[in-house]
């Protein structure tokens, strides 16, 4: 990693915004110049002139209850109501708020009114089903509009919905069910992928029979999607339109406490067991809305906006959902994967909705630049003028073929770092303000207090690197972990105090701005994804021929990292099968057990693991290996002849 980050330090192409760009830029210089002079002051006035407040609040940060913030906390608002009903309102309801885009290119339009009378319905289907404030909802889902609906649904009458991507195993499901006592389950029979219909119902299934049956879920919901035939489980499983014709239209938001919950995220941490990552309502809208409008030059009224996330990951919760609703945005939603039916399918539906500012992540542009900038060539990208990437840092190259072949050599690019657990953007450049510099996400934004600092929490300067800290808190901030208060604390403060540790190191160049150099924990970044090497070793040492497993991030061209997997047959099991049909059974069991995402993209079979005197496995070793580098130092281990055999074995 240092020598790649020396070369990149050295990258000396700049690019200022043009004046027309800053002319008419929605985020001007004087929102840094306000936010140093009163940074609680700045976010008082952000809060106010971005959302609607059922009852004003007059009070902006109590942070006496550390490391738990309380933001507006005196104040009432309902977010749905902020997403909708005031667009509705204020005169913008015929304003088009979703162009769902399925994979097959069926459409559906739904505006601000349309989308309002569809979520105040299935508030009231929560309402009947028992479903009250302060209650979960588990949404595994496919990308189609019925998710946004839900989750605002869910957010219109305070229940506290949590998102499990749809490409997770029964078994990630039902632990998140159960760890957040979620008593009702929104689902579809199917959605589209590559192509095909995969089926969600059955994985909903498979998960409420797991442990012997007996869960907190009361009922499933279902949307009608694929047309696969689904089980049915009469008494619990309803169809959504069935539920929807049954009960009024009509629904009035009320206030709720600005922390109160909004939704759990569940992520990868070090340890094997994800984390429920907690966020509530008026801080984290105010910050979503503030760097959805800001980073991304949102102009409502004529721009279309694109975010390619999944609502399953953090980033099409704050850039899908809650930021660009809360703005009136127009976007694009769009079901499936980007090579179906066609290699050229992004490119199209952008060229069809004209879409002005596309939100993605590097390794999606990467693979792109693989397939060869003819593809793109084919189609009409002139509407393009904002870009974004979050995820992972970009590397430069990638970042000049997205600027030159996306955005037509003219478009900024805002490069956006942040976390599930920072629930909104804290780091990235105003397109209309900074001079862009390819791979560093460069500045916290405004109002946001970035240090990058050593060990000892002493912060660096101009030239030096560390660990990223946060250190003031901020609005989105998580407010902790689901039912995990002291991990919550181990896990962020124990380490700088009052300061928030990201898990990520960074550096500084002689300008000041900021480099991200990855993780410093034993989370893996794959695609974007964020992966325990814990979980996946607790995986693959659950399989009955495993005795022990190491795993490890590599670094991979496409995806940013891949995950491989040392494994250790037990001696029983060796001769059951070749060390590549026990790979093959591997990679496929851990696809079973967490989901395709977390599916090793490597298994090596070995009869060693290199281990300290004291028995820890030397992961950082095996990452030397799996990557064809020089190994480490290897002068702890026990025996250093086993990474000579391993070796062998890999290359
Ligand atoms: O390592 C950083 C990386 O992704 C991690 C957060 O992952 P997750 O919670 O899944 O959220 C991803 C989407 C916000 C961070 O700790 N990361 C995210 N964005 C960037 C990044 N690394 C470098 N540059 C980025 N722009």
């Amino acid at each position: 990693m240092s020598n790649n980050i020396d070369n990149l330090l050295h990258e000396e192409r700049r690019f200022p915004p043009s004046a027309e760009f800053t002319a008419q830029a929605v985020g001007q210089a004087s929102l840094y110049a306000d936010s140093k002079k009163d940074r609680l002051g700045f976010w008082d006035k952000q809060a106010k002139e971005l959302l609607h407040w059922h009852k004003p609040f007059t009070r902006v940060l109590d942070w006496s209850d550390a490391p738990v913030a309380k933001w507006f906390d005196d104040g009432e608002l309902n977010v749905a109501y902020n997403c909708l009903d005031r667009h509705v309102l204020e005169g913008r309801g015929d304003r088009v708020a979703i162009y769902g885009e399925g994979e097959p290119g069926d459409q559906r339009v739904y505006t601000y009114s349309e989308l309002t009378a569809e979520v105040k319905r299935v508030a009231n289907v929560f309402l009947s089903l028992g479903v009250n404030a302060g209650d979960r909802i588990a949404i595994y889902m496919p990308m189609i509009p019925e998710a946004v609906i839900t989750m605002l649904a869910s957010a219109r009458i305070g229940a506290v919905h949590t998102v499990v991507f749809g490409g997770f195993s029964a078994d990630s499901l039902r632990s998140r069910i159960d760890d957040a006592e979620a008593k009702l389950v929104v689902t579809a029979d199917g959605g589209w992928r590559k192509g095909k219909v995969f089926p969600l119902k059955p994985t909903v299934d498979a998960a409420l029979e797991a442990n012997g049956g007996g869960s907190s879920v009361t009922n499933v919901l279902v949307v009608k999607r694929g047309e696969n035939e689904v089980a049915w489980t009469e008494g619990r499983d309803l169809w959504w339109d069935d539920a929807k014709a049954g009960v009024d239209a009509e629904h009035v938001a009320q206030g709720f406490p600005a922390e109160h919950p909004l939704f759990i995220l569940y992520t990868s941490g070090t340890t094997g067991k994800p984390k429920g990552i907690l966020h509530t309502t008026g801080g984290y809208l105010t910050q979503a809305a503030f760097t959805h409008k800001n980073i991304f030059d949102l102009h409502a009224d004529s721009d279309v906006y694109w975010c390619t996330a999944d609502v399953g990951w953090i980033t099409g919760h704050s850039y899908v959902v809650y930021g660009p609703l809360a703005n009136g945005a127009t976007q694009v939603v769009y079901e499936g994967t980007p090579d179906a039916p066609h290699p050229g399918r992004w490119w199209e539906i952008i060229e069809k909705y004209k879409v002005s500012i596309l939100y993605t992540a590097p390794t999606a542009i990467r693979s792109f630049m693989k397939l060869g900038r003819e593809i793109p060539g084919k189609f009409d990208l002139s509407s393009i003028r904002v870009l974004g990437s979050v995820g992972e840092p970009i590397n430069p190259e990638a970042w000049i073929w997205y600027h030159d072949i996306i955005g037509g050599g003219k478009a900024p690019i805002v490069d956006t770092w942040w976390q599930t657990e920072t629930g909104g953007i804290m780091i990235a450049a105003l397109p209309g303000v900074t001079t862009l510099k390819p791979g560093s996400a460069q500045v916290p934004i405004p109002g946001v207090v970035i240090d990058i600092v050593d060990e000892q929490g002493v912060p660096q300067d101009k030239n030096s690197g560390g660990l990223l800290v946060i250190s003031e808190p901020w609005p989105a901030m998580l407010r902790g972990i689901w039912g995990d208060p002291v991990r919550f604390q181990e896990t962020y403060w124990d380490k700088f105090g009052d300061k928030y540790f990201a898990g990520d190191g960074a550096r500084y160049d002689r300008d000041g701005d900021i480099w991200l150099l990855g993780r410093v924990d034993d989370v893996m970044n794959v695609s974007g994804h964020r992966l325990s090497t814990a979980e996946i070793e607790s995986a693959l040492v659950g399989n009955n021929i495993v005795a022990e497993a190491a795993v490890v991030g590599a670094a991979d061209e496409t995806t940013g990292q891949a995950v491989v997997a040392f494994v250790i047959l037990k001696k029983s099991h060796v001769d059951d099968q070749t060390p590549e049909e026990a790979s093959a059974l591997l990679r496929k069991h851990v696809s079973d057990q967490i989901g395709a995402i977390a599916r090793p993209s490597k298994v090596y079979i070995v009869e060693e693991l290199p281990k300290t005197r004291s028995g820890k496995i030397m992961r950082r070793l095996l990452q030397d290996v799996a990557e064809g580098r020089e190994i480490g130092d290897t002068t702890t281990l026990t025996d250093t002849g086993v990474l000579s055999i391993i070796s062998a074995q890999v290359h």
